[in-house]
């Protein structure tokens, strides 16, 4: 059902972990009643430097976070930007359909921390988590 890389992604995720200076930290989903996503970047020169994240959620949500901290690190903001949750499944030679969804909290969670990080960038952000409990 699943690809050797999900499989491997799920069983040995990469870059799991906090970053105490993060430049941004967010969570995505809801940790009290489901699947829930918490990053944490370090940006420099528009590029990210580092990524870590906290995961609760299903093999293929773990797979997901994982190797989408591996496509984003070393990227500019524009890049991740354009990163598209079928990006994400494809790195992974695919996800079953009915777990496609499940990519959908790492591309959430990093656009999120792109326009976080700008907005605060121009002075009107927040030191704290930002948090995107929908959907
Ligand atoms: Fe909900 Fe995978 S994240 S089933």
């Amino acid at each position: 059902m699943y690809s050797a890389k999900v499989m491997d992604h799920f069983i040995n995720p990469r870059n799991v972990g906090i970053i105490d200076d993060a430049n941004v930290v967010v969570q995505v989903g809801d940790p009290g009643c489901g699947d829930s996503l918490l990053i944490f970047i370090k940006i420099a020169e528009e590029r990210i430097q580092d990524i870590k994240y906290k995961i609760y959620g299903c093999g293929a949500a773990i797979a997901t976070s994982s190797v989408a901290s591996e496509l984003v690190k070393g990227r500019t903001l524009d890049e991740v930007l354009q990163l598209t949750d079928e990006n994400i499944a494809e790195a992974l030679d695919g996800l079953p359909p009915e777990k496609m969804h499940c990519s959908n909290l790492a591309a959430r969670a990093l656009h999120t921390a792109v326009y976080h990080y700008r907005t605060k960038m121009c002075g009107e952000g927040t030191t704290e988590p930002v948090v995107d409990g929908s959907g």
